[in-house]
């Protein structure tokens, strides 16, 4: 917020005295200097004053920089019309008029020469790798211009500052800043239209954790106005509506897998609508306070109909709340999206999707089996041995055709079927099939066989799931070699008779 009227400063009670909590013991206090067309003097040529000048660049500063000579990452910047370079050695009267200078040359001695100079002159200065002769220094910075982010640890520890860094980084869209800029654009507007402060205020915390600023955030301007005319009409009948429902794709169950949008999406949400498949470790990244409902249902157990998922997205986001529909994997891939999105959009509310890395592309990157090859694998396929009508009915010829690649999701408990349905329309029995059990968490298993012996592997090796089975990839077909975890199943004498059993009996 610019040029605002500064807050009060909190009262001293006199004669009452700071407690140590209260005194804390920073050294270096976080300060925005205005640089505005001020004048940086950065004495050096080599890498260490280039960083200080790209940082530097990044203000309306004009910047002079002194050195006999400058590196060529230097004199490609020289063409920036802030940029002056002079090519001599430092001299104390460089410092004159300068806003803050950095002693950034190679060599210690000269850097020593800056910092007494610019000591002498009261400008504040700061020594690359020399903080004990620097009056400043540097933060480790997020830059989402307007939004600024400053990180320090006195000096103790870069390498925290660094972690936090990435941190904060990875948290706040890289376009963020657009939100601020957005805000700044409408504040006149808002203050005109809603006379009542906590009116406004509410309507700023609608604004900014809704629909509004994603919208801003995706580039969507016109959506933009319209959901801000929407929220401003309501602000000034007062019957603010801020609900909306996200369906977020949490991938498979490693928590590193989930995208920076499904991060931020987690943070912002009231209401968590959880299915089973959900790693609980992922509900870490939304809020304390978030209220959580889980709807997942165990296969074949009690199961929350969809009817009733749908009543519960509908209900918290008519109450205003921002609901996070968590999914596991992608939730356009066999995650029955279109229903929820549907319904939510017959309630008149906002409903976005965030994909996530569906179970066959996390399984396959886990094990090194690429899904497709030059020349060799040309489709791919996802297929389910689950349907809404029950009915088994893929196009099982084209299926068993040689050189097909499917991944079959949840296909656990009808393995014997799709061994039979495609043994029968003529594929290969020794097609290649691996299954990954429990993909990408600590328990993941990874079984190689034969399509002929898939449901043996299944039954004998004790596979539960959740499981991808995928059909017609191998590693000698890739010219690769198969994970060290990998088990190869021998049918036992009793499987591989039951499968004869079964093969021999007439198929209905
Ligand atoms: C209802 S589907 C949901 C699929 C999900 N939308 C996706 O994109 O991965 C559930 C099936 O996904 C597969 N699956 C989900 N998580 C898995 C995991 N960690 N390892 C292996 N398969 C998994 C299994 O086939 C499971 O039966």
């Amino acid at each position: 917020m610019r040029n605002r009227a500064l807050p009060p400063l909190p009262s001293v009670v006199e004669g009452a005295s700071l407690t140590r909590s209260e005194r804390s013991s920073l050294r270096y206090f976080p300060i925005f200097v205005d640089l505005d067309n001020r004048e940086v003097l950065i004495v050096g040529g080599g890498e260490k004053a280039l960083q200080k000048l790209r940082l530097i660049a990044k203000t309306t500063a004009r910047v002079r920089m002194v050195a006999p000579e400058f590196d060529a990452g230097i004199l490609e910047l020289e063409r920036e019309p802030a940029v002056t370079l002079v090519r001599r050695g430092f001299a104390p009267a460089d410092l004159a008029g300068v806003a803050i200078a950095f002693a950034a040359a190679e060599d210690a001695t000269t850097n020593s020469h800056v910092a007494t100079a610019a000591k002498a002159q009261g400008v504040p200065h700061n020594v690359v790798d020399g903080p004990a002769e620097s009056t400043f220094i540097m933060p480790a910075i997020v830059d989402r211009d307007p939004v600024v982010v400053a990180i320090g640890t006195e000096g103790t520890a870069p390498v925290l500052a660094r972690e936090v860094k990435a941190k904060i980084e990875a948290w706040l869209p890289a376009n963020f800043g657009r939100v601020a800029d957005a805000a700044m654009a409408l504040r006149r507007r808002v203050q005109d239209a809603i006379a009542d402060p906590a009116r406004r205020r509410r309507l700023w915390e609608t604004l900014l954790h809704g629909v509004w600023r994603s919208s801003v955030l995706r580039g969507q301007a016109p959506a933009a106005e319209r959901e801000f005319e929407r929220q401003l009409h309501a602000a000034r009948i007062g019957t603010q509506f801020a609900g909306s429902v996200t369906l977020i794709g949490c991938g498979p169950g490693d928590p590193d897998l989930l995208t920076l949008k499904a991060q931020q999406r987690l943070q912002e949400a009231d209401v968590l609508v959880v299915d089973r498949l959900v790693n609980p470790a992922i509900l870490e990244y939304a809020r304390r306070d978030a209220v959580r409902i889980d709807v997942g249902k165990e296969p074949e157990g009690p199961s929350a109909a969809q009817d009733d998922i749908n009543r519960i997205l509908v209900r918290e986001a008519l109450k205003g709340q921002r609901v996070a529909r968590l999914k596991g994997g992608d939730a356009f891939v066999f995650g029955r999206a279109a229903e929820e999105m549907a319904a939510v959009r017959a309630a008149g509310i906002p409903v976005e999707v965030v994909p996530g890395i569906t179970a066959a592309h996390a399984c396959a990157a886990g094990i090194g089996l690429p899904l497709t090859l030059r020349q060799k694998v040309r489709q791919f396929a996802v297929v389910t041995g689950a349907s809404a009508d029950g009915a088994f009915d893929l196009d099982w010829n084209a299926l068993a055709k040689p050189g097909q690649a499917f991944a079959i999701y949840m296909g656990v408990r009808s393995a014997g079927r799709f061994r039979d349905e495609l043994l029968a329309a003529g594929a290969d029995q020794q097609t290649a099939v691996v299954i990954v059990e429990n993909g990408t968490l600590a328990s993941e298993r990874v079984i190689a066989t034969e399509l002929g012996h898939l449901a043996g592997a299944i039954e004998d090796l004790g596979v539960k799931g959740p499981a991808i089975i995928f059909v017609g990839l191998d590693w000698v077909a890739a010219g690769l070699s198969p994970p060290d975890k990998l088990e190869r199943y021998q049918p036992k004498a009793a499987s591989a008779a039951r499968d004869f059993e079964r093969r021999l009996a007439p198929q209905g």
